[in-house]
């Protein structure tokens, strides 16, 4: 089977899911449709609790949607189709950063020298080169981040998934791993399906957003960002751009 370059990587129809508890029934998530082209940086907004992180976990996976489809149209031999980067690096204190990154590498089998050629380019294109031999407690919040990204890309993963990654971080560090990770997704052309709560960030990032609000979570909008890369943070299109959605979301959730 190979695949079709030119179908949606993935593609959601009709998805729905609730969780049962205590004899009652959650709807969390209400007939989503998605398709989400190969190659995009799609950002998905939405309040706290209305089902961003419940998506990326159907999508990995790691829960069932109660009805609906999601198609994923990734390399069958690919074995790790998607990588997911939390909101806290999830880092292993016993290892060496190097050793954290080339983790999944182990696991799938690859031989010693070659995982842990693949785990430094990956450290040095999150541009921690140099760190491979520190313990994850030598390092900043924003150095364990970035090691996280590098974990994640290590596995040449089609789908990066990221589920709030820098909203843990200072400001000035969020910035920072913002013009990373736009820069790694521009050198690599992977798909990535960022979650976050902050709509500045999502405009800066994003070729695309969706807004997920109301219980149970619907999308609620879904905006193109067509601004050319790299992005000024105080340009007036993107200030624009992000004022327009917060009104957008202030008036759907009044809605809902
Ligand atoms: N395993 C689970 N069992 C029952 N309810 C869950 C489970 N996981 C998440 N939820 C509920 O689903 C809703 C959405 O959660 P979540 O996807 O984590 O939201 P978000 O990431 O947007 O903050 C929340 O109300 C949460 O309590
Ligand atoms: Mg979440």
């Amino acid at each position: 089977m190979s695949t079709d370059v030119g179908a949606p990587i993935i593609d959601i129809e009709g998805l729905s899911l609730a969780y049962e508890r205590d004899g009652r029934r959650n709807v969390i998530l209400q007939e989503l449709d998605l398709a989400i082209p190969r190659g995009q940086f799609l950002v998905i907004v939405g309040e706290s609790g209305v089902g961003k992180s419940t998506l990326l976990r159907v999508l990995i996976d790691l829960a069932t949607p109660s009805s609906g489809t999601v198609t994923l149209n990734t390399d069958p031999n690919n074995r790790t189709p998607m990588a997911l980067v939390f909101q806290d690096a999830r880092l292993l204190p016993w290892r060496r950063v190097l050793s954290n990154v080339a983790f999944g590498l182990e696991r799938m089998g690859m031989a010693k020298s070659e995982r842990c050629e693949r785990a430094q380019a990956m450290l040095s294109l999150v541009g921690l080169g140099d760190l491979g031999q520190r313990w994850p407690h030598q390092l900043s919040g924003g150095q364990r981040q970035r090691v996280a990204l590098a974990r994640a890309l290590a596995v040449e993963p089609e789908v990066l998934l990221m589920d709030e990654p820098f909203s843990a971080l200072d400001s000035f560090t969020r910035e920072g791993l913002q013009d990373e990770v736009q820069r790694i997704q521009q050198k690599t052309c992977k798909t990535v399906l960022f979650v976050t709560h902050d709509i500045d960030e999502a405009v800066y990032l994003a070729d695309r957003v969706v807004v997920l609000a109301g219980s149970p979570g619907r999308i609620a909008a879904d905006v193109s960002i067509d601004l050319a890369r790299p992005r000024q943070r105080r340009d007036a299109a993107l200030v624009e751009a992000a004022r327009t959605l917060r009104a957008e979301l202030s008036r759907r959730s009044a809605d809902l």
